[in-house]
């Protein structure tokens, strides 16, 4: 796996800035501002650092920006990274000016000259997130990207703060390791067991197996894997840390390990990128590794549906119908359309088994959202106004992207089946609605529920937010702040 990039929090040490050996980073206000580390540099570099704001360099400069010195005169350092950032910059400037910075790290790591900064835990954290690399399939020599240390006036109270958010990047790392990961190595055994071993962190671990889930009468589930030789399996991960008795919230997340469409198989271009589609479960598991990391105090139980959407003589057919563990029956007019066949067994049992106080499901479902929002935005669509609003408030404070999208009558109707219950595809128009109204006959009455359509955002082609290109954790850092502001405030 992945080793996370470190950071460490030390007192300001003078010689330490000169001699530091990879990147160093001072902050200036947009009025040109130097803090005391940034004078010492400037004395060091024999005012190299002022002239450079001194030009007009700093003009049309947003909260966050970076100006570069190469190899600094009176400096070991390679680089002198200046960054643009008001001393009272809000947690989002914060976390952009540490991505910018996060995007350069290299092997010898990067020295933060924090001292006067409101937010350098915000800082680091963007660092850090900006500065992941998948490279465990690359046999060449992977270059480990360096550590982060933060220079800061009281690093212990600093280092306090800064576990927290540290634990949420490991949940982030997680998830992203578990998306990047092919479907040969990420078969659904595999992903059951990266999930079991967060034994030790203090889960409980519970995994379904096919005959486990058979007894269970989930067969909207089983259709989907029967043309796979990796078994499907249904993994459950309780953390326990509020009060015992307290219903818990449900996190369900769609684990498609690959999704080839199946016998409605889908075009060979771009198809290779159906490895993240178990970003869904990758989402859960992530939030629950930060969880159990940072003793969370609430109870919360994730649940994921692994499966692979395979093709072969003994695949699910197009116009089968099979009958989900709730007892409605399902037309497959679309193999291609599985998540949600997954998903309709996983929320009822987790439902029928926890009786949450409320479930959260995430799912690379539609394509349609990509057309609706693009890269930007999840879609979020909801039978529960508060919960909703409060998924979309945690999502805005992580700065990652959510549009709430409509439920309705007239969608559910299109998903009306002329010869059971229900059809599994209602056609192109309003995809991602279309697909939320199927999932929505697998909700109990009065139970909040919120459907977060994460096609868009888990994998993207180009660099996001906090994350170099390719899968970004998104939604780690909002369910978690979910948790933390709604159920231990
Ligand atoms: N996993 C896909 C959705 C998807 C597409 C995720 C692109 C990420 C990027 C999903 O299983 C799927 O194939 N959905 C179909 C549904 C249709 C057949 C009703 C789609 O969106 O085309
Ligand atoms: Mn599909
Ligand atoms: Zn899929």
């Amino acid at each position: 796996m992945t080793t996370p990039v470190s950071a460490a929090f030390t007192e300001t040490d003078l010689d330490a800035i000169a001699g530091a050996e990879g990147r160093v980073a001072v902050f200036v206000t947009p009025e040109g501002k130097l803090d005391p580390a940034g004078r010492r540099v400037n004395r060091l570099t024999k005012g190299a650092l002022a002239r450079l704001i001194e030009a007009d360099t700093l003009d049309g400069k947003s909260p966050g920006d970076v100006l570069t010195l190469d190899w600094p005169a009176g400096m070991t350092a390679r680089a002198l990274d200046i960054v643009v950032l008001p001393r009272s910059a809000t947690v989002d400037e914060s976390r952009r000016a540490g991505v910018a910075l996060g995007r350069k790290i290299g092997e010898a790591g990067l020295l933060i000259l924090g001292g006067s900064l409101k937010r350098p835990v915000e800082v680091v954290l963007g660092a850090v997130l900006r500065a992941y690399e998948f490279s465990v399939h690359k046999t060449a020599e992977a270059k480990a990207k360096g550590a982060v240390t933060a220079m800061v006036a009281k690093p212990d109270e600093v280092e306090a703060d800064a576990a927290p958010a540290l634990m949420v990047a490991e949940g982030v790392f997680f998830t992203r390791d578990l998306v990047s990961e092919p479907a040969n190595h990420l078969t659904t055994t595999e992903f059951a067991s990266r999930i079991e071993a967060m034994k030790d962190l203090g889960l409980k671990i519970t995994i379904l197996e096919e005959s486990d889930m058979e007894k269970l009468g989930m067969g909207a589930l089983l259709s989907v894997g029967l043309g796979s030789a990796t078994p499907s399996k249904l993994a459950v991960m309780e953390w326990q840390g509020g009060k015992a008795g307290d219903a818990p919230l449900a996190l369900v997340g769609k684990g498609v390990i690959f999704d080839t469409g199946g016998i409605s198989i889908k075009p060979a271009q771009g198809m290779e990128d159906m490895t993240m589609d178990m970003a869904g479960a990758g989402v859960v598991a992530g939030v629950m590794r930060t969880l159990a990391r940072r003793q969370a105090k609430a109870n919360v139980v994730g649940l994921v549906g692994l499966v692979e959407n395979m093709v072969s003589d003994r695949a699910t057919r197009p116009g089968d119908v099979v009958t989900s563990m709730k007892g409605d029956t399902i037309e497959v007019i679309n193999t291609d359309a599985e998540g949600r066949m997954v998903l309709a067994d996983v929320l009822w049992y987790a439902q029928e088994t926890y009786k949450p106080r409320g479930v959260i499901d995430l799912a690379t479902l539609t394509g349609a959202a990509i057309v609706a929002l693009g890269h930007e935005n999840a879609a979020a669509l909801s039978t529960d106004d508060t919960l909703c609003d409060a998924v979309l408030k945690a999502a805005n404070a992580e700065g990652e992207g959510l549009w709430r999208m409509p439920l309705g009558k007239a969608y559910a109707d299109m998903m009306k089946s002329d010869i059971a219950d229900v059809k599994n595809s209602g056609g192109r128009p309003a995809g991602t609605i279309t697909a939320a109204e199927f999932l929505h006959r697998f909700i109990q009455d009065d139970m909040p529920w919120v459907h977060l359509d994460i096609a868009g955002v888990a994998s993207v082609k180009s660099e996001t937010t906090y994350a170099p290109k390719g899968a970004s954790g998104w939604g780690v850092m909002t369910l978690n702040r979910l948790v933390a502001d709604m159920l231990e405030g």
